[in-house]
């Protein structure tokens, strides 16, 4: 075979392998095998040298011929692979835009909340101003100062979540209180009262905790709201007024509203105060025990003993005070059976309201 036969058997051959790269790396080193440094036709070109003066230009001239048409070769399908291998990549990055979208579920405000905010909201309107008080706190706050007795009930372990007891050791730590789980917000009234001078009209939402079962109606953990107000010539009839008031607000004006006498440390005289059951009219059916009315709140006059704690003129100055659940108060106004609804977290519950 003659030199340019070779060359055109291998530049047949090469045609075949290009066209037979699927890949730009596969064509890249079928390049190399052919053009590399090592390459079968740098190889060849490499023998011209040996070549006698009468074949040299004639072979000369097929190898550079059999060259370009490789680069060429080479070029055409690279351009055709390149474009493949971006194709297949915009497919790969699309978007579908028929795909459903992502849900980003908007989140509400506890039903819960929602009720302390319009019970808030109710007396800020009357010129109420809203405070806190701490979950945490003294025996002297929950109890003492709201003139519970040393051997007060409510003041058993049974009753409530202490953080550090004394009552072993008092005389060890003499001037020390017992720290406790606030079991009421009440507390509140005296840290406002301490601190600040009548006329004091202030509201106090808050978390309040006690040893309880979870039950349809305990929790160990529910919220209240105190209601305080202290003043020149606050009388009674003020109180009822005002919770009447509030009340017809809350369910409705056709509501009746009652207080029957009861007992509170740091109120006398005390009362609960119950409205007409909203489903019976004040009839009488299953939803209120065939009572007719339901029970909402506790109050009464601030026992004038709870002034001295905190050097409050009781010749000068009275003033009434409420506390309120506000799981009790949304299970009532939404028929919720089970209280313990609101703090299991069902968002198919939730998001009724
Ligand atoms: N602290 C009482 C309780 O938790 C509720 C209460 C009753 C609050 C009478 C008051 C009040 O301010 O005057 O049962």
């Amino acid at each position: 075979m003659t030199i340019t036969e070779d060359l055109r058997a291998l530049e047949a051959e090469a045609v075949a392998a290009i066209g037979a790269a699927e890949t730009l790396e596969a064509l890249e080193s079928v390049r190399i095998g052919y053009l590399g440094k090592k390459g079968s036709l740098t190889a060849v070109l490499r023998g011209l040298g040996g070549l006698s003066a009468e074949e040299r230009p004639e072979a000369g001239r097929v190898s550079n011929e059999v060259r370009r048409s490789l680069e060429t070769a080479i070029d055409e399908r690279h351009a055709l692979l390149a474009g493949a291998a971006h194709a297949t990549r915009v497919a790969a990055d699309a978007v579908d835009v028929t795909l459903p979208g992502r849900r980003h579920p908007v989140g509400r405000q506890h039903v819960v909340h929602q009720v302390v905010d319009e019970i808030a909201d109710n007396f800020t309107g009357l010129g109420y101003r809203i405070a806190e008080g701490p979950q945490v706190e003294l025996d002297y706050y929950n109890f003492t100062a709201l003139n519970h007795p040393p051997d007060h009930p409510a003041r058993a372990l049974q009753d409530t979540f202490y953080v550090r007891d004394l009552s072993g050791d008092r005389a060890a730590v003499e001037g020390e209180s017992d720290v406790l789980l606030r079991t009421h917000t009440s507390p509140a009234q005296v840290h406002i009262m301490e601190a600040q001078k009548p006329p004091i009209y202030v509201i106090v939402p808050g978390k309040v905790y006690r040893r309880d079962v979870a039950d349809p109606s305990h929790s160990p953990q529910f919220t209240q709201i105190e209601g305080l107000v202290v003043d020149e010539g606050i009388t009674f009839g003020d109180l009822k007024g005002t919770l009447e008031h509030f009340l017809h607000e809350m369910f409705g004006p056709d509501r009746r509203v009652r207080l029957r006498p009861h007992f509170f440390p740091f109120t006398e005289p005390s009362a609960e105060v119950d409205v007409s059951c909203g489903i019976c009219g004040g009839e009488g059916c299953r939803s209120c025990g065939g009572e007719g009315w339901l029970e909402i709140l506790g109050c009464g006059m601030v026992d004038p003993n709870v002034f001295g704690y905190v050097g409050i003129d009781p010749e000068r100055y009275t003033g009434f005070a409420f506390g309120m659940g506000a799981e009790r108060i949304a299970g009532l106004k939404y028929g919720v059976p089970d209280l313990r609804l609101f703090t299991e977290g069902d968002t198919r519950f939730l998001h009724q309201f």
